[in-house]
C-alpha cells in the first residue's frame, strides 16, 4: 500500500475552513479504512481524521458482509469520532451520517435518492451507499472512539458487478448516465464538511426530520428480525434516537434500535 500525498494535501486545502477536519490519511489500497481507522484511533489520532482509500481489498459492511471495494468505482472512507461528553449513540451517528452522504450527493449530483433505515442509501432501486459504524467503548471516556465508514458507488467497475450484486448494487454514474464525476478528493470533502455541519449541531437531533423525508421505508410493510424471530409489520415511524417504529401484523408496537429492514412489496426508491 502506498501513500497517496497529493491526495491528502488537496484534502487539506478542500477543508482547510471546515473546524470539524483535522487531517487525512489516504493510501492507493487498503484491506478497509474502518481497520486503519481503528488502528489510528487506538493509536491516539483525534476527531476529524479521515482515512481515504481508492480500493479495498477486505471492504466490510454490516452483518459479517463483504463490501465490494474496487478501484476507480467507488469512494471507501473512515471518519474517527472521539464523542466523549457529546453524543455516541451508534444509531444515531450512523443515521447523522447517512444524512450527510444524502446531502453531499443532492449538493454534487442532480438525482435523486433515498435513504434506507437504518444506514443504506438507494437510488434507482438499488443500493448505493452503505455506513458501518464501529466503536471502542474504553473505561476512561477520552479512550473511547467510533469509526465511521462510508462506501459510495461512484462507477460500475470495470470488470463488471460480481453476480451477487448485479441486481441490487448501483452507482453515481449509472444513475446520472454520464462518465464526468469529480475525483475522490471533492466528494470526500462534501460527505465530510456536511458531516461536520450536523455532528457539531448534535444532540440536536433536527436533521431526522431531513432522515424522515428521505426514507423510503416509512409507510411501507416490511419483514424484520426482533429478539431472533422474523415479523411481518409497517413502517410507522422513527423517532428521536433514529430508532424504527414498527406496527406488528398483531397490532404491537415495536422500536427497533438496529437491525435490518427488507420489504414486503417492491417499493419506488
Ligand atoms: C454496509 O453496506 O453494510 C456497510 C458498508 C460500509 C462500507 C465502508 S467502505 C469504507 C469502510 N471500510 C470498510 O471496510 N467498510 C466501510
Amino acid at each position: 500500500m502506498k501513500r497517496n500525498t497529493f491526495f491528502e494535501e488537496k484534502l487539506k486545502t478542500l477543508l482547510g475552513d471546515c473546524p470539524f477536519f483535522d487531517h487525512a490519511v489516504c493510501y492507493d489500497v487498503l484491506a478497509s479504512t474502518n481497520d486503519t481507522a481503528k488502528e489510528l484511533a487506538a493509536s491516539g489520532l483525534g476527531e476529524g481524521t479521515v482515512i481515504l482509500a481508492e480500493s479495498q481489498t477486505m471492504g466490510r459492511g454490516r452483518m459479517g458482509r463483504s463490501f465490494f471495494s474496487p478501484q476507480g468505482s467507488g469512494l471507501y472512507m473512515s471518519v474517527i469520532l472521539r464523542p466523549a461528553g457529546k453524543v455516541s449513540d451508534p444509531g444515531l451517528l450512523t443515521a447523522c451520517a447517512a444524512v450527510a452522504v444524502y446531502q453531499a450527493i443532492l449538493d454534487m449530483f442532480d438525482i435523486s435518492v433515498s435513504i434506507k433505515w437504518v444506514n443504506d442509501l438507494y437510488a434507482g432501486g438499488k443500493k448505493l451507499c452503505g455506513i458501518l459504524a464501529e466503536g471502542h467503548l474504553a473505561l476512561r471516556p477520552e479512550d473511547t472512539y467510533i469509526v465511521l465508514g462510508i462506501g459510495l458507488n461512484l462507477a460500475p467497475p470495470g470488470g463488471g458487478y460480481p453476480e451477487e450484486l448485479q441486481d441490487i448494487a448501483t452507482s453515481i454514474s449509472e444513475i446520472t448516465g454520464t462518465n464526468r464525476l469529480p475525483d475522490l478528493t471533492e466528494i470526500c470533502a462534501s460527505v465530510v464538511r456536511r458531516w461536520g455541519e450536523l455532528y457539531e449541531k448534535l444532540p440536536d437531533s433536527r436533521f431526522l426530520d431531513i432522515y424522515r423525508s428521505a426514507s423510503c421505508v416509512l409507510g411501507n410493510e416490511i419483514t424484520y428480525v426482533k429478539e431472533g424471530k422474523k415479523f411481518l409489520g409497517k413502517a410507522v415511524s422513527i423517532d428521536d434516537q433514529a430508532r424504527l417504529v414498527v406496527l406488528s401484523e398483531k397490532g404491537e408496537t415495536q422500536v427497533l434500535e438496529s437491525g435490518e429492514v427488507n420489504f414486503v412489496r417492491p417499493v419506488l426508491l
